[in-house]
């Protein structure tokens, strides 16, 4: 594992100090966008910056914003930076890793996958039959992207559970008190999970089938193959990437449908051609994402002189909240023109890889879901404060109760 100086700690930048004010930070995003938009935290020697120009600039710019870097505030263990790495490099090399991966992600391949992610959400919404109340993050939020991404890999998904408990583990932030700690139990999870791939590589290399591990063991970079351990490595990047995120996109489009806009619901269901701008709407408006590079040389281009080698960090939440991009930005409003310009995903070279999927198996979730229910409503009592849970990707919820409505 990298050692505590090359985290940022992102918590320690907001100083928000509840995590309820963390699942709502947009007050604070909103005063540094006013305030302080390009802003120097002194103590971890971290740029900031939350306009969205801004932004955009820091994740399209790869000569002066660098993806090669020391620091980060996603923890990055030492064997993920290998050959097969995609993030962790820039252009022209990341071109070619990132070849290596695309092919799996084509709206051809997507095309394939449609029937068989289909399946798992039907199988998870028949679970929700007759049932009065259902945890949405626990029976939808969380098993469907471990179970679409495990399938897609070819790895067991009836292993969802335990590689769901080491990328929960591989992608818990830092913090200063237990870091020790937390430190341990990332060694801990990430030689399990190596140990539970490498057989299953094995397998691949002799007897490969339709899958994204077995394309990874044919696959060359430079006129070479990729060995055992960087297909293991490829394989927990993407579960890694893949599944937190699309578990908090989940989560966080019921939580929009209950609390930020609960009319939204019966709109949806008299035109489910309106899902997939509800989905990009909650992209924007709840997705408090932040990516970091490293300043790649000496630039005064955001107005302050930063310095080669110094970290950045682009608030992309903020950034999706900006009015100049996003008129009365504060307001969740599926009908918004131009949502899809959000910066969810990131941009430039680096964008993500997995959004066609993430986009397919949120469209299809909730087009099941809402076809299935007549209505829905928010549980009495529920306390979101008590429900909330640190992760990367901002805060995320470890449950989340929704009253089911059934029809017919
Ligand atoms: C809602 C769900 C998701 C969100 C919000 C999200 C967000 C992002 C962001 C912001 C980046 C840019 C990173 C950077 O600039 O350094 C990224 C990259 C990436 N994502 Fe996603 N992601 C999601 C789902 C997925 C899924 C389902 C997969 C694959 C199974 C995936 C695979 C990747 C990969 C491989 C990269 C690295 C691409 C590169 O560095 O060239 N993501 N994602």
């Amino acid at each position: 594992m990298n050692g505590k100086r090359q985290m940022i700690l992102l918590n320690e930048i907001m100083k928000l100090n509840t995590k309820e004010a963390g699942w709502e930070p947009y007050a604070w995003y909103k005063e540094m966008r006013d305030n302080n938009p390009v802003y120097f935290d002194a103590e971890q020697e971290v740029w900031n910056v939350f306009l969205y120009d801004h932004v955009k600039q820091v994740l399209f710019d790869h000569e002066l914003f660098s993806n090669k870097k020391q620091r980060s505030l996603i923890p990055i263990p030492d064997r993920l930076e290998s050959r097969s790495n995609v993030n962790l490099v820039d252009p022209p090399e990341h071109r070619k890793r990132r070849a290596l991966l695309s092919q799996a992600f084509t709206p051809r391949s997507l095309k394939e996958w449609e029937p068989r992610i289909q399946d798992i959400v039907d199988e998870l919404i028949a679970d929700m039959e007759g049932v009065p109340t259902v945890d949405i993050v626990q029976k939808l939020a969380i098993p469907l992207p471990v179970t679409v991404i495990a399938d897609l890999l070819g790895v067991p998904s009836k292993d969802r559970r335990l590689i769901k408990g080491w990328s929960d583990i591989l992608f818990l932030p830092y913090n200063t008190e237990d870091y020790a700690d937390i430190d341990m139990r990332k060694g801990i999870a990430m030689k399990a999970f190596v140990e539970y791939l490498y057989p299953i590589v094995l397998e691949k290399r002799q007897h490969p089938e339709d899958d994204i591990l077995s394309d990874l063991t044919k696959a060359e970079l430079d006129g070479e193959r990729l060995t055992d351990e960087e297909v293991v490595m490829s394989a927990i990047g993407l579960l890694g990437a893949g599944n937190e995120t699309t578990t908090t996109l989940l989560s966080n489009i019921f939580y929009s449908m209950l609390y930020d806009q609960p009319n939204v619901y019966q709109e949806l269901r008299s035109d489910l051609t309106l899902v997939p701008k509800l989905v990009e709407e909650v992209l924007r408006f709840r997705f408090p994402a932040s990516m970091d590079r490293r300043v790649a040389q000496d630039t005064n281009v955001f107005g302050p002189q930063m310095k080669e080698g110094q970290a950045i960090v682009a608030w992309i939440g903020a950034a999706n909240r900006d009015e100049s991009q996003f008129p009365n930005a504060e307001v969740f409003d599926i009908h918004r023109p131009g949502n899809q310009r959000h910066l969810a995903f990131g941009a430039g070279p680096h964008f993500c890889l997995g959004a066609p999927l993430a986009r397919m198996e949120a469209n299809m979730a909730i087009a099941s879901f809402v076809k299935r229910f007549a209505d829905m409503d928010q549980a009495k009592g529920f306390d979101v404060g008590k429900h909330i849970t640190e992760s990367i990707a901002g805060m995320s919820l470890t449950s989340l109760p929704v009253v089911l409505k059934h029809s017919g």
